[in-house]
């Protein structure tokens, strides 16, 4: 009996294929524990994508984990022979946690180590089924690769898929954990890497092993829009910030002739094209901008340095364009002055941002997490000082509040998600050039 298209979910389609080019091409079927004991994550920290893993205590009393990682168990339960070329592949959950929720959720990934003896070849072999992974998927796609070895990639320029590489300087991927060559593997559409991978000698290293290793994983769950309803049409999304900075955005976009003469200044339409430049604007709340652009509902936006520092979102910033310049900064009355004996109690919008601020200051702070109207805060009693903003200078004044300190200058940034600069490379480029000879020439 076959099982059909019908049957099967997308990503369930593709884990299948998968694993069977994986054992074709001679890995063995590595099938693990959902659990791990605790202290292989405690020891190997540097090597995780979050510090954050679920526990619990076992019968026996032993502290355990759920699985946020796979290379780390498959090297650990192997043997050290670094003269023998072991293959593994694997399918399995690995639980994360959500950076904006504090959630965890579980992730399935297919994958493949390849470790003992690593010479070129095998490195060569690896980047190449990494290749074959993202063809099996679709023909829209792009592995990148970085700090790849110049023979390797003229090697590389003679495969059926050498237009869909990408060679590139750098790229976004912990240089803790990787050393040599490095891939990620985007698919159009789809607003994440749904490949990553590369050689990790480092955790080979940390963990006593004496020989070398490569491998890459497949994020299946992204896989499950592949080809979904969405069909691209072409547009460039641009996220704007509603209100003041929004205007003086889209006045910059403007100027640089990229306006839309369905925009209208009163208007309170959502979304405006220029169907000529195929670009098509759409207003989100200042904050919310970063969020749109990283889960791909944009392809570009503008945000500020505040939102970006504070919510690190993975996103490109492709420009400064020096609009709605202001600084963070912590405020508090008039007299006060600080007593280090005692706990400073810090009202904020910026919890992150004021939480690194401290942290590198040693000094035992308690922040407290408010909406808005911050400066309210220490007149009341609530907070010793605050981290805000300052534009003018006029709300501050105007409560009998100073600048203690300044924590860091703040502009407006155009952003891109990753993925839209690789399939969309030229129109983002295009466009961002024009914004930056507009921004150099009003700073003459
Ligand atoms: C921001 C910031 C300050 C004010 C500073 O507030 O939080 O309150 O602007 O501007 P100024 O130095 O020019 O007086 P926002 O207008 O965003 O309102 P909020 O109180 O809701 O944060």
């Amino acid at each position: 009996m076959e099982i059909g298209d019908l049957v099967l979910q997308n990503s369930e389609k593709y884990m299948l294929l998968l694993r069977s080019l994986y054992l074709q091409k001679g890995y063995q079927p590595y099938r693990m524990s959902k659990f791990e004991e605790y202290d292989l994550y405690a020891k190997n920290k540097g090597f995780l994508m979050s510090d954050n893993v679920i526990t619990f205590t076992d019968t026996n009393g032993r502290l355990m984990a759920l699985k946020p990682d796979v290379t780390l168990s498959i090297i650990k339960n192997s043997k050290d022979l670094p003269e023998v070329t072991q293959r593994v592949c694997y399918n399995e959950n690995v639980y994360r946690v959500i950076k904006d929720t504090n959630s965890f959720k579980e992730i399935m990934q297919t994958g493949i180590e390849c470790f003992g003896k690593v010479e070129s070849e095998d490195i060569y072999q690896v980047i190449v089924l990494a290749a074959q992974s993202m063809q099996l998927i679709t023909d829209d796609w792009i592995l990148e690769l970085a700090n790849l070895d110049a023979v390797l990639w003229q090697r590389l320029q003679k495969e059926s898929f050498a237009g869909n590489l990408r060679l590139t300087a750098k790229l976004d991927a912990d240089l803790n954990y990787y050393n040599g060559t490095i891939m990620k593997g985007y698919i159009n559409g789809i607003p994440s890497p749904v490949l990553s991978g590369g050689q990790y000698d480092p955790l080979m290293e940390k963990m006593h092993r004496r020989s070398r290793a490569i491998g890459f994983a497949v994020y299946i769950n992204l896989l499950e829009r592949v080809a979904g309803e969405q069909k691209d049409d072409g547009y460039l999304n641009v996220a704007l910030p509603k209100g003041r900075l929004g205007d003086k955005v889209y006045g910059l976009f403007t100027g640089a002739g990229f306006g839309s003469p369905q925009y209208s200044e009163n208007s309170r339409k959502l979304f405006f094209d220029n169907d000529e430049k195929r670009i098509r604007y759409f207003w989100v709340k200042p904050s919310d901008v970063s969020k749109y652009v990283e889960r791909g509902a944009a392809d570009i936006g503008v945000a500020g340095a505040d939102i970006l520092r504070e919510y690190s979102p993975e996103v490109d910033e492709l420009q400064d364009l020096h609009l709605g310049v202001c600084r963070m900064v912590v405020a508090g009355p008039r007299d006060f002055e600080d007593d280090s004996t005692k706990t400073l109690r810090i009202a904020t919008k910026f919890t992150n941002i004021a939480n690194k601020y401290y942290q590198s200051r040693g000094r035992n702070i308690d922040i407290i997490k408010l909406h808005g109207s911050i400066e309210i805060a220490p007149l009341l009693g609530l907070s010793d000082v605050i981290v805000d903003i300052v534009e003018t200078g006029t709300t501050l004044k105007e409560n009998n509040l100073r600048v203690l300190e300044e924590v860091m200058s703040i502009s407006a940034r155009l952003i891109a998600n990753r993925s839209a600069c690789k399939f969309k490379g030229e129109q983002i480029e295009a466009l961002k050039n024009k914004l930056a000879e507009l921004v150099e020439e009003k700073n003459d």
